[in-house]
């Protein structure tokens, strides 16, 4: 398997979006309510045989007080996944400026995503799918709604931005 591309890959969002649950559930498959805000960044990787892709992944902290960390994480990233809480406008807002912040700072060629987390609590919606939607479609972001705790449609974000990466 010597033809394995490696793919840098970013997580943006708003402190409890669900950044590392997301990341836990793609790379180990795993979830626990009592997720860890984290500190800095942290890096994992996972290989996905079927796209012939490593994704080398940095998933960053939310809290404002790591902001002016983020540009080392996402300079040079093949692609991003700006994450919100669907439960929350904030979080929402707060992936509007991560988008915004990318087309000004970031690569072009960004493959970019937005994941609207916590999609297991509907009753607790605050962020319409078709609002979410529309954003993505002015915006050229590929958008769907995830839940890192049933991980319903976590594999298949992953998967769409392997699909969408430029072939080597
Ligand atoms: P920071 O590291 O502070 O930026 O937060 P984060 O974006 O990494 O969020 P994290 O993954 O730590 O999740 C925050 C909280 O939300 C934790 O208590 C998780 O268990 C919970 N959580 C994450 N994803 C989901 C989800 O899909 N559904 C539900 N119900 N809870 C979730
Ligand atoms: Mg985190």
């Amino acid at each position: 398997q010597g033809n394995i591309q490696p793919a840098k890959l970013v997580l943006l969002g708003d402190m409890g979006a669900g950044k590392s649950s997301l990341v836990l559930r793609f790379v180990k498959g795993q979830f626990t309510d009592y997720q860890e805000s984290t500190i800095g960044a942290a890096f994992l990787t996972k290989t996905v045989p079927e796209f012939k892709v490593k994704f080398e992944i940095w998933d960053t902290a939310g809290q404002e007080r790591y902001h002016s960390l983020a540009p080392m994480y996402y300079r040079g990233a093949a692609a991003a996944i700006i994450v919100y809480d669907i439960t929350s406008t904030e979080s929402f807002n707060r992936a509007k400026n991560w988008v915004r912040e990318l087309q000004r700072q970031g690569n072009p060629d960004l493959i970019v995503a937005l994941a609207g987390n916590k999609a297991d609590l509907a009753g607790q919606r605050a962020v319409e799918p078709s609002e979410a939607q529309g954003y993505a479609d002015e915006n050229g972001l590929y958008f769907i709604e995830t839940s890192a705790k049933t991980s319903v449609n976590v594999g298949d974000l992953f998967n769409e931005i392997a699909k969408r990466l430029p072939k080597p």
